[in-house]
């Protein structure tokens, strides 16, 4: 499916698989245009052209971070590639012209106006976490397939680029926040379409209640919350889409129990808005609260705002292109995005016989290393194991640029540098 299934949640049961089980996971890459928190863009190399600058460090939130301290060639474990360092500190949610910042304030707005500004808000944590805070705090069991190296980014072994802003529940309830909203950049190694980008943007909302909220109601504190959470997220949702019908689907979260995801119909499909629940006794002990309930959400930014504003292509929200910056105004939530003319798409095939060790997240990663924003989609279109048990795959990229036509010439050479590096860094034999 299209949008629909954009970047969705990797937290339910589906994905609990084992680590080494590496199949054909969703790949994942990344790069892009032009970072205004870059601080001290270094010359380009000579005789490589980049489709994005290498910065050499990051301001993250008033914190400047160096290349070398999140890039580092030094340590195995590392993942982190230059085009998304690069992206680290960007904070597409906090400019209030762009549809993420629109779409964060209309929630905001929400919020303040049926909560009497209880929520208290973060938007500025830095995305570097622990492992501790990304998984272990909120119960990630040891074996979950989002810890792998191909699915997360790792700067060493215990500190990773977050995956989900849940990351940050543990650590504010520590602090003695009881109702928040944390909104920030995540990071995923994924597939390459129209609806994957290695970066998004999450906002993840958190409300403790205490015995005197629910007694009395004469309700179990559990059936209390999801009631009252249930209730919220279905004004939210009215808030943002006006009287559109809903519905609930039961699902599992690590943190939550029970789980569920609020579906919206929108153009004749059920779309996932959003993954929610009570939280589990244990996340609330360990910081401390022993006789309260909580119910936690996690809603992905862009998925709500590609269907609000209309937007056909993720990477468009990384966009400086004036004709796509000039058509949101502040405040004005779901102004439909006029498309400026595209461009043609160019296919290139690539097949080759992979090894053990080939995963699709790796190829996208090369792929979007090379190209950067120009790779529009990557799929598999055929796939077979000869006799000797050797395994063929075969890719078709496809090329195009939001902003311009792309010659024959660039195509190519992205194409030839494809070739190169895929037989180099991951040791697969070119057919
Ligand atoms: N962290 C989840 C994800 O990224 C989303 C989520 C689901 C957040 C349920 C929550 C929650 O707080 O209760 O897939």
């Amino acid at each position: 499916m299209t949008i629909f299934s954009v970047q969705s949640t990797i937290f339910t049961r589906a994905s609990v698989a084992i680590l080494s089980s590496n199949g054909l996971r969703r790949f994942s890459f990344a790069s892009s245009s032009f970072s205004s928190n870059a601080l001290y863009s270094s010359p380009l190399p000579k005789t490589k052209k980049r489709r994005f600058p290498i910065v050499s460090a990051v301001d993250i939130g008033g914190v400047t971070m160096a290349r070398n301290d999140v890039v580092r060639d030094d340590d195995p474990t590392n993942n982190v590639p230059d085009s998304i360092f690069s992206k680290l500190g960007m904070q597409l949610h906090r400019r209030d012209k762009h549809p993420l910042g629109i779409l964060k304030n209309a929630i905001y707005d929400y919020f303040d106006s049926n909560y009497a500004k209880q929520f208290e808000k973060f938007e500025d944590l830095s995305p570097i976490v622990t492992t501790k805070q990304n998984f272990d705090d909120v119960l990630v069991p040891a074996d979950h397939v989002s810890r792998s190296l191909n699915d997360t980014y790792y700067v060493d072994s215990q500190t990773v680029l977050r995956c989900h802003t849940s990351a940050h529940q543990a650590e504010l309830l520590r602090e003695g926040r009881r109702r928040f909203l944390v909104t920030g950049d995540v990071y995923r190694r994924d597939s390459i379409d129209s609806t994957h980008y290695p970066v998004f943007h999450q906002m993840e909302g958190f409300c403790v209640f205490s015995p005197e909220d629910w007694s009395e109601s004469g309700k179990d504190p559990t059936l209390y919350a999801a009631e009252d959470l249930k209730k919220c997220l279905e004004g939210l949702a009215r808030h943002l889409f006006g009287g559109v019908e809903m519905r609930w689907v039961d699902t599992y979260f690590p943190f939550t129990e029970p789980s569920f995801e609020l579906e919206i119909y929108f153009k004749e499909d059920w779309l996932e808005v959003l993954g929610c629940g009570v939280t589990e006794q244990r996340i609330l002990k360990q910081s401390g609260l022993e006789n309260n309930v909580a119910w936690a959400f996690g809603l992905g930014l862009e998925r709500l705002a590609m269907v609000l504003f209309d937007i056909p292509d993720i990477r468009l929200f990384w966009s400086d292109d004036e004709r796509f910056t000039s058509q949101f105004k502040k405040g004005e939530l779901g102004v439909k995005f006029k498309p400026f003319s595209k461009y043609p798409p160019c296919y290139k095939d690539i097949s080759f016989w992979i090894s053990e060790s080939f995963t699709e997240n790796n190829f996208c990663e090369v792929v979007r290393g090379i190209a950067g924003d120009l790779v529009e989609e990557l799929k598999l279109i055929d796939s077979f194991t000869n006799k000797k048990g050797m395994t063929s795959h075969c890719y078709r990229i496809v090329f195009r640029s939001m902003e311009r036509s792309l010659t024959d010439e660039e195509v190519n050479d992205l194409q030839s540098k494809v070739r190169d590096e895929v037989q180099r860094k991951l040791n697969v034999e070119l057919r």
